[in-house]
């Protein structure tokens, strides 16, 4: 029986928990010093807080003190808090890693060097191991159409494993898959993290276009519909800038990712507020206030630096991405027109 610790018993990672259990394997699930609450939740065998799913009761829960007795002897270490928390818990839990076959992430987001060069998140996180002299197997980057409550629940799920070795992906990709949670192994570690984050930024101008349905009265589905194909075109440009599979922004992590994300989900609902004229900051506050996290809003400067650093003749082929970071940081009053012109195609 192949044998995991998830590290983050937040919404994801006590999702993956229960997908796994139903795969066959033995998962240990660490909580951070920030989730002492959602352990008590799973261990009263409660609904998780966030996702209103009961966590199986074959998942062992540990608690932040207990990071090296959760992490002896596993197989797989998987990463599952969210970017911000990802230096920290990479330090602790590096010497457990170490020993493991591979690093599972499902965190997304980019990681900024000290530098200020903008990494995606694995090669962040092996500059991390490399300062601290530590060798890492191989990591997996997960992504794709996965919303935690419905994975967690056994709803059918299509997920995406990339890693550099296709042949660890496919090994995971079949140990990992249960008759709901289906697997596509990729070699593009990169694609993967490209879009991972990136969808999160366009979700919000997709939640737009709805919120402007909300303020007008009139449906805007062309505009979102734009939205969504130039959305897609640009998390292409970037992932094959950065040395990507073009296929891979038009396969789950980007298309299938994107569209989930825009559904529903805290990007979006923020940029609904956005469309319907609450003011981006007055929105984000609120946001704030109701405890959503909207990872999208910083991965918009973050993104725009990677596109400057990588090429910055990619500007004029990303206009979704700076019309987003002049509606989010320069809260633009006209941010109907601002979407608009960045998703109509030019007079030729
Ligand atoms: N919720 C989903 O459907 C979903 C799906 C796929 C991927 N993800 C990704 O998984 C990651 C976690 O998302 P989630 O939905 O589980 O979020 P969550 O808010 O439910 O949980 C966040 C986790 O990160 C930890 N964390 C947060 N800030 C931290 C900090 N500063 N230091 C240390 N730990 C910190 C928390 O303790 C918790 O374990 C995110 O990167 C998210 O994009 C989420």
């Amino acid at each position: 029986m192949p044998s995991i610790v998830i590290l983050g018993a937040g919404a994801m990672g006590s999702g993956l928990a229960n997908a796994l259990v139903r795969a066959g394997w033995e998962v240990n699930l660490w909580g951070t010093w920030l989730d002492d609450h959602l352990i008590d939740a799973i261990e009263a065998g409660s609904p998780h807080p966030r996702i209103d799913v009961v966590i199986s009761g074959k998942v062992t829960t540990f608690r932040s003190d207990d990071l090296a007795k959760a992490m002896d002897g596993v197989d797989v270490v998987a990463l599952s808090v969210a970017s911000a928390g990802v230096p920290k818990v990479v330090e602790l839990a590096l010497p457990g890693i170490s020993k493991a076959q591979a690093l599972w992430m499902t965190t997304k987001g980019f990681l900024p060097a000290e530098d200020g060069t903008i990494q995606l998140l694995p090669a962040g996180v092996r500059a991390i191991a490399e300062e601290a002299g530590v060798e890492l197997p191989p990591i997996v980057a997960i992504a794709g159409p996965v919303k935690a409550n419905e994975c967690a629940a056994d709803e059918p799920t299509a997920t995406i494993f990339g890693c550099k070795d296709k042949d660890v992906a496919v090994k995971y990709a079949r140990e990992a898959r249960s008759d709901n949670y289906a697997i596509e192994p990729s070699d593009d570690e990169v694609g993967v993290e490209v879009c991972a984050p990136m969808k999160n930024v366009y979700a919000i101008m997709l939640g737009i276009a709805d919120g402007l349905q909300d303020k007008t009265g009139h449906p805007h589905h062309n505009l979102k519909a734009a939205t969504f194909a130039q959305a897609v075109r640009e998390m292409s440009i970037l992932s094959v800038a950065l040395g990507a599979k073009e296929a891979t922004a038009y396969g789950l992590p980007g298309v299938g990712d994107l569209e989930v994300t825009g559904l529903s989900g805290r990007n979006k609902v923020y940029g609904s507020r956005i469309g319907r004229g609450e003011g981006a900051k007055t929105a984000l506050e609120t946001m704030k206030e109701l405890e959503q996290t909207v990872e999208g809003v910083p991965a918009i400067p973050l993104a725009v630096n990677l596109v400057e650093q990588t090429d910055a003749s990619l500007k004029e082929r990303m206009p979704l991405l700076f019309a987003a970071q002049q509606i989010v940081y320069e809260d633009d009053p006209n941010y109907a027109d601002v979407l608009a012109q960045a998703v109509l195609p030019p007079r030729p």
